[in-house]
């Protein structure tokens, strides 16, 4: 190529990774009530009317149970017939612009990044990093910061080790930011991570517990979703000679990989990768996690949206650990936590018995592993008004609740091991 060509081609494409954010112009989001299995059965069997299983955005127990899908426009008439032959009462509406404005509402931050910025703001990956390492060069004793590997596009995937004196001590882990689109939970594990390392009040039980936290599990997915696409769940990893990337980290754990709630095409927002573990993300998690499992007696990853807190198994349907009541009993703790700090509502469910069941997910993992008290928490909002678009005015009090919500799950993990 000339060194005319070659400019062309640049400039192109940087003028198109700058301004094409994805419109979605058309779509639209359609939210079901699923008062009962009938209901369920039925909304799952839109499936086989389009052909393809529509994007499933989250579920809420706001007034009734609800499922909320995104629906391209010239699918919207066969999925009202579909629900309208059914009886399913739903509701349509525009996307909320607000989802698109966030990530220009901000210019980049110089310099520290402070608290005031965790609580007001979505951050970019680097400036997610860049607070660790102020954080870690402040308290040095309390926070280190330890790579587990890299990302397809070869960022770091990093771990936050609170807590860790050398002695041997249960731990808890904390995944947050596997789905890209899931904004707050980064702040949100970012805000824990804050308080553990600057708050006195919680070095007492550092002393006996220690909390390793990846607070941005997805990052080449995170940066993707803030530049081009806003919707977008997956990593962005590429196979050859197909046009789809990325596959759902939280379909690609090693146990019932591939069997139940997934996707085995690559363009699906649920596709599980080739084989499990396909996903150099993953792949570094797993192996992170079992060079130290028999220590670590808690895991909870962090998602939106919808209020809730799910506890395994999750890879089918009515099947629960031997020890369900525990987990419920901590669950309930959590949601009760939660409700004490601000008066939010979190329902405590099992996490197959949602819309879909979902195998390869990292909770199901976890415990397969033999981690006693696993969950994944999907946090604010409750419903689909915003979405994934968590206004910036509400980060601060979910990142309180979310913490309300953790340090129970450390105080339990103090208490029992
Ligand atoms: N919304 C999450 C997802 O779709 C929930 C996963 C819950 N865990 C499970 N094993 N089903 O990935
Ligand atoms: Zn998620």
């Amino acid at each position: 190529m000339n060194g005319y060509g070659f400019l062309l081609v640049y400039l192109t494409s940087s003028i198109f990774s700058a301004v094409a954010y994805k419109s979605y112009d058309g779509y639209r989001v359609v939210s079901v009530t699923l008062p009962d299995e009938t209901a369920k059965r039925q909304v799952r069997d839109l499936t086989n009317q389009l052909g393809y299983q529509p994007d499933l955005l989250g579920e809420s127990h706001k007034a009734n149970h609800s499922a909320h899908f995104i629906i391209p426009g010239k699918d919207l008439g066969k999925v009202k017939a579909h629900f309208d032959k059914n009886h399913l009462q739903y509701s349509v509406k525009d996307i909320n612009p607000e989802i698109f404005k966030q990530r220009r509402r901000r210019n980049a931050l110089d310099g520290d990044i402070t608290l005031a910025d965790l609580d007001n703001r979505y951050l970019s990956y680097e400036e997610q990093m860049r607070f660790l390492e102020t954080l870690a060069q402040q308290f040095p004793n309390r926070v280190k910061l330890i790579d587990i590997g890299n990302t397809y596009e070869g960022r770091s995937l990093r771990s936050v080790r609170i807590g860790d004196d050398g002695r041997p001590k249960p731990i808890v882990w904390i995944d947050s930011g596997t789905h890209a689109r899931e904004w707050i939970s980064y702040n949100a594990a970012l805000f824990l991570i804050y308080t553990l390392a600057t708050n006195p009040a919680y070095q007492n039980v550092l002393d006996r517990v220690q909390v390793v936290v990846v607070p941005n599990t997805n990052p080449d997915g995170y940066e993707y979703s803030r530049n081009a696409d806003r919707l977008w769940r997956k990593t962005r990893s590429r196979i050859q000679d197909i046009r789809c990337a990325g596959a759902d980290m939280n379909r690609n754990y090693p146990f019932f990989w591939g069997t139940e709630g997934v996707s085995h095409s690559p363009c699906s927002e649920i596709f599980c990768g080739v084989r499990s573990m396909s996903e150099v993300e993953t792949a570094a998690l797993v192996s992170a996690i079992q060079r130290e499992e028999s220590r670590i007696r808690a895991y909870a990853a962090l998602h939106s949206y919808g209020q809730e807190i799910l506890y395994p198994w999750g890879h089918t349907v009515h099947k629960y650990p031997a020890d369900v009541e525990d987990l419920k009993r901590v669950g309930n703790a959590m949601s009760l936590a939660i409700r004490n700090v601000n008066g939010s509502f979190y329902k405590v469910v099992n996490s197959g018995d949602g819309l879909y069941p979902a195998a390869g997910a990292s909770d199901d993992w976890a415990k397969s592993r033999g981690i006693k008290y696993s969950f994944t928490i999907e946090l604010a909002p409750i419903d689909d008004e915003t979405g994934f678009a968590l206004p910036e005015s509400r980060i601060a009090a979910t990142n309180r609740d979310a913490f309300a919500a953790l340090i129970t799950l450390v105080n339990t993990v103090d208490r029992e091991f």
